[in-house]
């Protein structure tokens, strides 16, 4: 069994990268998910703390997590809490809309909002429910969120969206791979998918 992503980049992985803000994973197995969001996770880390050095309430990363029911956009952000530190237990917002956490990183306190739409009936159930706010605070913050595209045109423009995809869903034998696309939107996001970059290759 595979513990490391398989990188599907040909070429120079920078260039490419700066040409289309565009990097794709393959995952054999959970194992190597879990590998992914770990270096993700310490990409996201440096990013944060060069914002915080910079300006700490302006420091903000958002990011938005597309894929089918069960693809493993929860499994991801329970991985990244691990990652990041956090010990308590990690409920999907699927109910809630938004699960809050707080993060030490290097010492300093980061808020990070795992919010997911999957519910809302209409792009707006999650401004009308004041949930806004935590993408306009004055603290740094970490927005992520699970069905995104439920929001339509609601949310502000996320750093880095990521889509997962289960190989194939009705193919056995496949059941536990997943490909992970991540296009940066930002320079911030840019800056981060850069990082993550040259951590993935090296678990190779
Ligand atoms: N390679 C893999 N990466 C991530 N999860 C995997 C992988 N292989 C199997 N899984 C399993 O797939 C399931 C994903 O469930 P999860 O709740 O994370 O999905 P989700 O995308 O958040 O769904 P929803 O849209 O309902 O919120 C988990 O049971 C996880 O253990
Ligand atoms: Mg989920």
């Amino acid at each position: 069994m595979s513990t490391s992503p398989t990188s599907k980049l040909t070429g120079n992985p920078a260039e490419q990268l700066n040409k289309n803000s565009f990097y794709e994973l393959h995952c054999n197995d959970e194992a190597a998910t879990a590998a992914l969001v770990q270096a993700l996770a310490q990409a996201l880390s440096t990013s944060m703390n060069s914002q915080v050095s910079q300006s700490p309430a302006s420091a903000h990363l958002y990011i938005s997590l597309q894929g089918d029911l069960g693809s493993g956009k929860t499994t991801a952000v329970r991985y990244l809490l691990k990652e990041l530190g956090y010990t308590g237990k990690v409920k999907s917002p699927t109910y809630s809309l938004c699960e809050p956490h707080i993060l030490q990183i290097n010492q300093y306190p980061i808020q990070l909002y795992h919010f997911d739409f999957y519910r809302m009936q209409s792009p707006s159930e999650w401004t009308e429910a004041g949930l806004q706010e935590h993408f306009t605070s004055h603290e740094p913050t970490i927005c992520i969120v699970e069905w995104s595209e439920k929001a339509d045109n609601t949310l502000p423009l996320m750093d880095l969206s990521i889509r997962i995809k289960a190989s194939d869903p009705l193919d056995h034998h496949k059941e536990y791979e997943r490909l992970i696309a991540f296009h940066a939107n930002t320079s911030i996001g840019l800056e981060l998918l850069n990082n993550l970059v040259s951590k993935t290759t090296t678990l190779n």
